[in-house]
């Protein structure tokens, strides 16, 4: 099916909220699992010494699940939703402690002021937001390095409306209306495998590997991402 563009912030108060409050848990999880098993990451104690960007980090999610297993790290996330970042800062705030070196920074992308080299770049659903992906592949280029690992995780577009409307079935039954709403248009922008191979090459990062995951999902990882300097 052709793909639809979606607005690419989430900065409606109500909506940056309802994703909040959704359990996301389970496939949070299984990225956090990915991550781990990133070359570099692996086996690095509590993280000490380690910088990992988290590209669209919404509600910070992924960016806490991240700070919590290498409390040692530098952990930073990056939207360009106020309201997300609103709402990353509160659970920030309610354990400084834990959350020490973990920070959150407005940047709408294409931004000049992402500086790489980082150890890691990690990225949930944002890829699908981009009107133009090769402003994602941009934005991992800018923070990449020789020894850079990255993990992105993505929804991929089905094959026709039938498809779509099962998945929002059986992945939003219960879900809020704006939820249903936004998973629906989500799937909807998303890409498929094939087109991200395209991007990947025109990118000049046609070393990474794509995946298909389960029924609705793609992954992009690797290792040692040829970088370049930010403009
Ligand atoms: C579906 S949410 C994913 C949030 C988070 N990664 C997670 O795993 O829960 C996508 C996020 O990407 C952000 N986003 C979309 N386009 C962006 C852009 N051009 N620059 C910065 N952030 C953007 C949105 O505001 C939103 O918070």
């Amino acid at each position: 099916m052709e793909r639809i563009c979606e607005p690419e912030l989430m900065d409606e108060p109500l909506q940056a909220e309802a994703y909040a409050a959704a359990d996301f848990s389970g496939g949070d999880q299984a990225v956090l699992e990915r991550i781990e098993a990133l070359p570099g990451l692996r086996g690095s104690g509590d993280g000490e010494g380690l910088s990992v960007v988290d590209l669209g980090c919404g509600p910070g999610n992924i960016t806490f699940l991240v700070a919590r297993r290498w409390p040692g790290a530098r952990v930073l996330g990056i939207d360009g939703s106020a309201a997300m970042l609103a709402i990353a800062e509160r659970r920030r705030l309610a354990d400084p402690a834990a959350h020490r070196y973990v920070r959150f920074q407005r940047l709408v992308l294409p931004s000049p002021q992402l500086v790489g080299p980082c150890s890691a770049v990690v990225s949930n659903s944002l890829l699908h937001h981009l009107h133009d992906p090769g402003v994602f592949w941009g934005a991992v280029k800018q923070l990449a390095g020789p020894d850079t690992g990255l993990y992105v995780r993505d929804l991929r577009r089905p094959a026709n409306a039938a498809d779509l409307e099962a998945l929002v079935a059986r992945h939003t039954g219960a879900a809020p209306e704006v939820l249903r709403r936004d998973y629906a248009h989500s799937l909807r922008a998303a890409f498929t495998p094939a087109e991200v191979r395209e991007q990947l090459d025109s990118a000049g990062l046609g070393g990474l590997q794509v995946r298909e995951v389960d029924d609705r999902y793609l992954e992009i990882q690797g290792h040692g991402l040829p970088g370049r300097l930010a403009p």
